[in-house]
């Protein structure tokens, strides 16, 4: 496994951006779970955020991405509106303890798509 950040790190309704042996994901905490996504628009395999941290729509219940407008849902990473609706965003598995949050490994395989 890959420690990402303290579980104080990634607040309750806050996401934030990792890097983890090259590969690109984001964290949401949401209702005090957490949830792992490679950083890559299913719309054109880009990252979705322009601003550092920056994934989650004005009200904090949707991942967004910054290009075109993409709307998520927080706990199935599925395209809810937007121009890739339907699709998903690739999740990852997260573990988290008393030490903080983990992304399990292998991270390289994020890349081999699902
Ligand atoms: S790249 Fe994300 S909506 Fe177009």
């Amino acid at each position: 496994m890959h420690f990402l950040c303290s579980s104080q790190g990634l607040a309750e309704g806050q996401s934030r951006a990792f890097s983890v042996d090259g590969i690109e994901l984001f964290g949401v905490r949401r209702q005090g779970q957490v949830h792992l996504y490679h950083n890559r628009c299913p719309h054109r395999g880009i990252p979705l955020n322009w601003a550092e941290d920056e994934f989650l729509d004005d009200s904090a219940s949707l991942i967004h991405c910054a290009h075109h407008g993409a709307l998520f849902l927080i706990e199935s990473g599925e395209c809810v509106a937007g121009p890739c609706e339907g699709r998903q965003l690739q999740a990852l598995g997260c573990h988290e303890d008393s030490q903080g949050i983990w992304l399990k490994a292998p991270a390289a395989r994020a890349d081999g798509g699902r």
